[in-house]
């Protein structure tokens, strides 16, 4: 006997260079719970449609609990010849329980099997993940609530364009990830269907209760179609498509972060707990929390373009190729475990906001649409307006003062509808309370953000 689970029609052994090739265990034995659960619920399965005795379905049951608790222990020794984890699991059961365990696998195809411990596998990890960045999320809330009133400039282009609360920009960041949220609660709909009893591409000829397997695996629903159930891996590309764009999302606010950690900006100081420095310039402190969160992205990405690559122009149902599913998936899953716990820990969230650098970075000019709407306020169409605004910004760059410091009289051969009331534009408070309208920069709409996200999170 050659170990295998199809010896039969082999002579001869496989050679050693390409049982390596073809052997999966070394990542998929990941999957050892979940192919012990479905198996426990395939003998069920069998045992409701008479191909089991129910004494042989309790040892079979008994059996595989023995072989998860190796597991568990980290007592399983897996064999050279246990080619991936179905083979390790069905192999060690015959050696607890003998001959019984040859029927486990009736009608049941590996095809069926491993597309099933995937999605076990993934509806577990999707559901941590989601509490990692919910979490994330939360923080970043928090943190928005407690430093509204801080004021710093926002930039577009990267050049100075509006003054805006800091939290904005915290919630700018937490929106997108609250969509992300959403997103990931969406594929965990998908890879929440059962496709067991589906065999290798046919379906069951043999009177499995698909029904009674749903049940017994907590599926929301079955697969509708058994060559679809065993070679679509849509649910694994949305996975990872979830995790490229959430990893954007962290990506940019890294970025950002980056930029204003820098002496120029001088806006954040990165914690020492999530710095590191350098082995030669003692006075360095470098922001790798944030450039691995940025770089981390390039990795996922790269998984998610590589299965879609592996999918495209395969043949009908199942191919060897769909194995390189899970090494994408675990890894992805590792990252985006790690990302997320780094960055609610401290990267993302500086360990210090130099409050007076960021004020001290506003300048008048920045309220020249400010200016603008004054004009507006006045009776003047806002194309004039923006016109005599930025007649201004250029009499004051001229002249080599700051926007603010025009007199009345200089303005007022601008436009005859400046008058002192003017000099209320040139507070940075008052500018960013303009902007009240729902989803702007006013305290109250950034409240309301607050409030938006949080009961985003309630809901989810
Ligand atoms: N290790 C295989 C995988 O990950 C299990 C399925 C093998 N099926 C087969 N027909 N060779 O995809």
């Amino acid at each position: 006997e050659s170990g295998k689970l199809w010896g039969g029609r082999f002579v001869g052994s496989v050679d050693p260079i390409m049982e390596k090739f073809n052997s999966s265990i070394a990542y998929d034995r990941n999957l050892w719970a979940a192919d012990v659960q479905g198996s426990k619920a395939y003998s069920r399965g069998l045992q409701k449609a008479g191909l089991l005795t129910t004494a042989e379905m309790d040892q079979i049951l008994h059996g595989l609990d023995k072989v998860a608790e190796e597991w568990a222990q980290g007592s399983f020794k897996v064999h050279p010849n246990d080619e991936d984890i179905h083979t390790a699991n069905e192999r060690r059961l015959k050696e607890l329980i003998g001959e019984t365990a040859g029927k486990l696998h009736t009608g049941r195809s590996r095809n069926d099997q491993v597309v099933t411990d995937l999605r076990l596998w993934m509806r577990q990890t999707c559901s941590s993940l989601s509490a990692l960045l919910r979490e994330l999320i939360r923080s970043m809330v928090d943190r928005a609530e407690v430093e509204r009133d801080v004021l710093f400039p926002g930039y577009t282009h990267l050049q100075r364009a509006q003054p805006i609360r800091w939290s904005h920009w915290i919630l700018s960041h937490a929106v997108a990830l609250t969509r992300d949220s959403e997103r990931l609660l969406e594929v965990q709909k998908r890879i929440n269907v059962l496709p067991l009893g589906s065999g290798a591409i046919a379906g069951n000829p043999l009177g499995v209760d698909r029904e009674l397997l749903r049940a017994e695996l907590n599926f929301a629903a079955i697969t509708v179609n058994s060559m679809d159930a065993t070679s679509e891996r849509d649910f694994v590309a949305e996975f990872l498509f979830w995790a490229s764009l959430c990893m954007t999302h962290l990506s940019r606010m890294a970025e950002d972060l980056i930029l204003y950690g820098t002496k120029e900006f001088s806006f954040v100081q990165l914690s020492d707990a999530y710095s590191t420095g350098s082995s030669l310039m003692p006075q360095k402190k470098n922001p790798d929390s944030l450039e691995l969160i940025r770089s981390k992205a390039g990795r996922v990405f790269g998984r998610c373009a590589g299965l879609l690559m592996t999918l495209k122009g395969l043949p009908s149902t199942y191919n060897k190729d769909l194995q390189e599913d899970k090494e994408a998936v675990f890894e992805v899953a590792d990252t985006m475990s790690a990302v997320l716990q780094v960055a609610t820990g401290g990267a993302l969230c500086p360990s210090q906001i130099h409050r007076e650098n960021m004020a001290r970075a506003l300048s008048p000019d920045m309220l020249a649409t400010d200016l603008a709407y004054y004009l507006v306020r006045k009776g003047m169409p806002f194309r004039q307006a923006h016109e005599a605004s930025g007649k201004a910004v250029f009499a004051a760059e001229t002249k080599g003062v700051a926007l603010n410091q025009l007199s009345l009289q200089e303005l007022q051969t601008i436009s005859p509808l400046f008058s002192a009331d003017v000099s209320h534009v040139w507070d940075y408070g008052h500018s960013v309370e303009q902007y009240g309208a729902l989803g702007g920069t006013a305290r109250s709409s950034v409240d309301w953000q607050i409030s938006q996200v949080r009961a985003l999170l309630r809901a989810q």
